[in-house]
C-alpha cells in the first residue's frame, strides 16, 4: 500500500473514492488500523472521553496527546497520523506552533487538528501551514466548545447557522487547512459543505454526502460506556473480531453504505 498523502488525499476527493478515518490512541489499535487499511488514523482528544474516563475532551494535555500520538505512530506505515492540538493549544500563535512541532516532530504525526474557525483559528491555520505543517480543520459540533453549547448538541440546524458554518468551512480552506472535520451537522449541510469545497471534507455525523467517514473506534467496536452516539454503528456486533469489525468498517464506509439514515440528522 502506498503512504496516504495530502495530495493523495486531494486525488481521493477529486476522484470520488471516499475516505476511512478512525481514532486510535495506541500501538495495538494503530497496527489493526494499518492492516486494514484505514486512510488515516486520528488520534482525537476524544481520548479524554473514552480513555481517561472524564465527562468532555478538556482536559486532556499536550504531554498526553505527544505520548499517545507517539504510541500510535509506531503502528502506522502507509495509514496517515493526524494529532488534535488539545483545549487552550490555541491559547496563542505562538502556544500553537509549539504544540504542533511536538506533535508533529516529536511525535510523528503528518497533520495537526484544530477547532473552529475564530480570526486566532485561522493566523494559526495559516503559520502552520506556511511552516509546512498540514493542518485538520474541525466545525460544527467542535467538542472543545461544549460549554458555549451547553452540551454536545447537533450544530448548523436552522439557516442563519447552517450558512454560519458553511461561510466558516470557506474560511479554514482560504487560510490553507488541507483537511476539514465536520461535526454534528445535518446531512444537507454536510452535502453542501462537500460540494462547495476544494479540500476533502469528512464526517462524522454529518450524512452520507461527505468525502470521508471518521468515527471513535471504541463506538465502533461497542466499548465505550452507556449509549452509542446515534452516528456510531457497532461494527464488532456481527463481525467477531476487531480487524474484521473495522475491515467491515471500512468498506461501509468506501462502499457508501455507512452511514445510513439511521446514523442521519435531518
Ligand atoms: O477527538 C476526536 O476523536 C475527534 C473526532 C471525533 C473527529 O475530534
Ligand atoms: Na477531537
Amino acid at each position: 500500500r502506498k503512504p496516504v498523502t495530502v495530495p493523495s488525499l486531494h486525488v481521493m476527493k477529486a476522484a470520488g473514492q471516499r475516505i476511512v478515518m478512525l481514532t486510535a490512541y495506541d500501538t495495538s489499535f494503530a497496527w489493526h488500523l494499518e492492516n486494514a487499511g484505514v486512510d488515516i488514523a486520528l488520534v482525537g482528544d476524544s481520548l479524554g472521553m473514552v480513555v481517561q474516563g472524564h465527562s468532555s475532551t478538556l482536559p486532556v494535555t499536550l504531554d498526553q496527546m505527544v505520548y499517545h500520538t507517539s504510541a500510535v505512530a509506531r503502528g502506522l506505515s502507509a495509514t496517515m497520523l493526524v494529532a488534535d492540538l488539545p483545549f487552550m493549544a490555541d491559547r496563542d500563535t505562538a502556544h500553537a506552533m509549539a504544540a504542533a512541532a511536538r506533535l508533529v516532530g516529536e511525535a510523528g504525526a503528518a497533520m495537526v487538528k484544530i477547532e473552529g474557525a475564530a480570526p486566532h483559528v485561522l493566523e494559526i491555520i495559516d503559520v502552520l501551514t506556511a511552516r509546512a505543517i498540514p493542518v485538520c480543520a474541525h466545525l460544527g459540533l467542535t467538542p472543545q466548545s461544549v460549554h458555549k453549547f451547553g452540551g454536545f448538541r447537533i450544530q448548523g440546524r436552522d439557516e442563519a447557522a447552517a450558512d454560519r458554518i458553511l461561510a466558516e468551512a470557506l474560511a479554514v480552506q482560504a487560510a490553507g487547512a488541507a483537511l476539514l472535520v465536520l461535526e454534528g451537522v445535518p446531512t444537507g449541510l454536510g452535502e453542501r459543505v462537500t460540494g462547495a469545497l476544494q479540500i476533502p471534507v469528512i464526517g462524522i455525523g454529518a450524512g452520507p454526502h461527505c468525502d470521508g467517514q471518521v468515527l471513535v473506534i471504541h463506538d465502533m467496536l461497542g466499548i465505550t460506556p452507556g449509549k452509542r452516539p446515534k452516528f456510531s454503528k457497532d461494527f464488532l456486533a456481527g463481525n467477531g473480531s476487531v480487524s474484521a469489525a473495522i475491515g467491515a468498517y471500512a468498506a461501509d464506509v468506501r462502499s457508501g453504505a455507512f452511514p445510513g439514515p439511521e446514523h442521519c440528522f435531518s
